[in-house]
């Protein structure tokens, strides 16, 4: 094992996340998958699962680890699925990985969350590293534990959670990001102000024209060194509540600001719609609905609508999405128990909470009015 404090420069954060069965850090910087062993501390021989258009760009920067196999899964959320995964162990056993080895995840959300389920269940369980490549992945999928995949019926149906031994989040990776993903990972960035801070909300509003303005869909031109301290406060945002509540119990269900709606939105378009996009048309329909069940004023969703507006992202439900399917699929979201809806609702910025039994046709006339604006 090398110390894993001789690497740290300023310009590397490192943010430590505690959790039932220990701690990790999240060690966000530039050029650290060329020293992701050194990083990490890892010295096992090591599966790297990637996807197939991250595979090309970086696998070949993981240059000190001890690289048994290359695993690349076919890109998209579509695949998100037991069969990829089953793909994965076969894979894994081809190789002959044993308990000792080590699963590295190396891309967005997808790629974690899968690989992620695969080293929870493989031989019962082996190591494993995250290195988020999207800027979603780096602020919200990689840090908590959560792994899993779809099923037909809905997302994230099949789990568990899985804590890994690091995540390096290596900002050079955002350069070849498609700037939508970009904007898609800054809804949830917007999503952990509302939560948690006005000084990040700010600080994104600040930025969202930049960012809302890069041309064509490369991001050469991004901020990345403004956008470095956003980044890491929206991890530490991240890692206070998954502290305070490791499985999802209670104060945990706050991350899921937009989400109720979002998923739904995510689902009824087959998936045409990307996360961050729907969990963006998801923060305005959720603050509307606190606005419409007199919980905050209307000024509230106008803030949001503007900086999402500004980040170019999607604000409104898109035509050729059908209310009643939203509303069929928010049901049968395993965030409702019962027949009835919880909805994360918002008082103000840094204020938000769990409301059971939301009444559906207050949710429902929002979802309308949001199509027909
Ligand atoms: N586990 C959790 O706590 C948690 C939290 C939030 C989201 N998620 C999950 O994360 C997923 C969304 O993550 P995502 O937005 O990263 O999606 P994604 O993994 O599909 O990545 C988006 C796209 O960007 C590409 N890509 C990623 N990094 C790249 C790079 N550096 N350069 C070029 N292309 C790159 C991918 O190949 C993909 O096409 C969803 O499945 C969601 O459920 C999980
Ligand atoms: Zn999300």
């Amino acid at each position: 094992m090398v110390e894993k404090q001789q690497w740290q420069t300023p310009l590397t954060s490192r943010v430590e996340v505690r959790h039932p069965l220990g701690s990790y850090d999240v060690v966000v910087g530039r050029g650290l998958l060329p020293r992701s062993a050194y990083v990490s501390g890892m010295s096992s021989r090591t599966a790297v699962v990637t996807d197939s258009n991250v595979a090309e760009l970086y696998v070949k920067n993981l240059n000190d680890i001890d690289l048994l196999v290359e695993i690349v899964t076919p890109a998209g959320e579509e695949h998100k699925t037991l069969e990829t995964v089953r793909e994965i162990y076969n894979q894994l056993l081809e190789v002959g990985l044993d308990r000792r080895g080590t699963i590295l995840a190396l891309g967005g959300g997808v790629v974690g969350d899968m690989a992620g389920f695969a080293a929870a269940t493989y031989m019962r369980g082996i190591r494993f590293i995250q290195c988020p490549t999207s800027l979603l992945a780096m602020v919200d999928a990689s840090v908590g534990g959560k792994t899993g995949v779809d099923l037909p019926q809905g997302k994230n149906l099949v789990g568990a959670f899985k804590q890994p031994e690091s995540v390096i989040a290596d900002l050079d990776t955002l350069r070849t990001l498609p700037i939508v993903e970009l904007r898609s990972g800054m809804a949830e960035v917007v999503k952990s102000g509302l939560i948690a801070s006005r000084g990040l909300l700010d600080s994104v509003t600040a930025l969202a024209r930049s960012i809302g303005s890069i041309p064509g869909d490369n991001t050469t031109s991004l901020p990345i060194d403004d956008l470095h301290p956003l980044i890491v406060e929206a991890i530490m945002i991240k890692r206070d509540i998954v502290e305070s509540d490791p499985f999802e119990r209670d104060e945990r269900r706050l991350l899921n600001l937009g989400h109720t709606f979002g998923h739904a939105i995510e689902l009824t378009s087959g998936y045409a719609i990307r996360h961050g996009e729907a969990v963006a048309i998801g923060l305005v329909a959720a603050s509307r609905l606190s606005s419409v069940l007199g919980y905050c004023g209307s000024e509230l969703s106008e803030q949001i609508e503007g900086v999402l507006t500004d980040l170019r992202l999607p604000t409104r439900i898109p035509e050729f999405l059908e209310i009643d399917q939203i509303m069929l699929a928010m049901k049968t979201d395993k965030k409702s128990d019962s027949g009835s809806v919880h909805f994360i609702l918002i008082r103000d910025v840094g204020d938000v909470f769990v409301k059971d039994a939301v009444p559906l046709p207050a949710v429902k006339q929002v979802l309308e009015n949001l199509k027909t604006e």
